[in-house]
């Protein structure tokens, strides 16, 4: 049975995308199967697989047009991707009871064939990330470590908390990837040193260090292991997918 995890930030820029698009290509390169679902009406995770103006979206599904559908990135990777009306679904389904779980219900019926699915939220906490709260077994977090950014994350806990507490009682946090990181700036490791005090092992020991090949990747629709498989992202998010293993597979 396949895990589902909603990728949250409320912040933009932190590297939600960039953690998606590239810890599925990790894992997908481990012989998982991985479905992404690009959640954001900016659709920047379909963009950096080279799918832009898709045909077949998460809206088509969430509007009951179609069943969930999804792009082949490679045997082991799929995508279902979003364009800009998905800032609209919900806006259209108003007066619907049960509009903070439509995407549940698209897609719990996939979790059997696939090991892991990760929806790529929107820099926002609202209907759209409630959706992906809603339907998630597990929350993971990418935060630059930033000062504010650890400010940011109680406001993202209390979320997750009043989710738990009322429509996805099983809800957790699977964990927290500091994203453009630099040890070498003492600020940054005293914000992780925060962060490690208050989440202990949630926290992912793999860090993303600041790469200019992971920004360049997405223009070449690539994530970074066909991009470029010895750069510093390769080897980061190549981390990263050993550990999510390691911390997340029975076997
Ligand atoms: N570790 C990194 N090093 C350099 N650039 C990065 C890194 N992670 C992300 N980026 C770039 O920073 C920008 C924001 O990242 P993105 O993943 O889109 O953030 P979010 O989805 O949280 O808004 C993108 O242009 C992306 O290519
Ligand atoms: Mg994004």
């Amino acid at each position: 049975m396949g895990k589902i995890f909603a990728v949250i930030n409320h912040k933009g820029g932190v590297g939600k995308t960039t953690t998606t698009a590239n810890l599925a290509a990790g894992l997908a390169l481990n012989n998982k199967k991985i479905l992404i679902i690009d959640f954001d009406p900016q659709s920047n995770l379909s963009q950096s697989f080279g799918i832009s103006k898709a045909e077949i979206t998460i809206y088509d599904a969430i509007i009951g047009k179609q069943e969930l559908k999804a792009y082949k990135i490679n045997d082991n990777l799929f995508l279902t991707a979003s364009r800009g009306n998905l800032a609209n679904a919900f806006i259209e389904l108003i007066d619907k009871t049960d509009n903070h779980l439509l995407l549940k219900k698209i897609i719990e019926p996939h979790k059997k064939k696939i090991d892991f699915i990760f929806i790529d939220c929107p820099p926002s906490l609202g209907l759209l990330t409630l959706n992906a709260l809603n339907c998630a077994d597990e929350v993971l977090i990418p935060i630059q470590p930033h000062y504010l950014a650890v400010k940011g994350l109680s406001k993202i806990l209390n979320t997750v908390r009043k989710i738990a507490k009322s429509s996805n009682k099983n809800i957790k946090i699977n964990g927290v990837v500091f994203t453009f990181y630099n040890n070498k700036i003492i600020l940054q490791k005293e914000v992780e040193e925060i962060v490690n005090s208050f989440f202990k092992e949630k926290v992912y020991n793999s860090k993303i260090r600041e790469s200019i090949s992971l920004a360049e990747a997405p223009k070449f629709g690539k994530d970074i292991f066909s991009y470029k498989k010895n750069s510093i992202g390769a080897q980061d998010y190549g981390n990263l997918a050993l550990e999510f293993i390691s911390k997340n597979c029975n076997s």
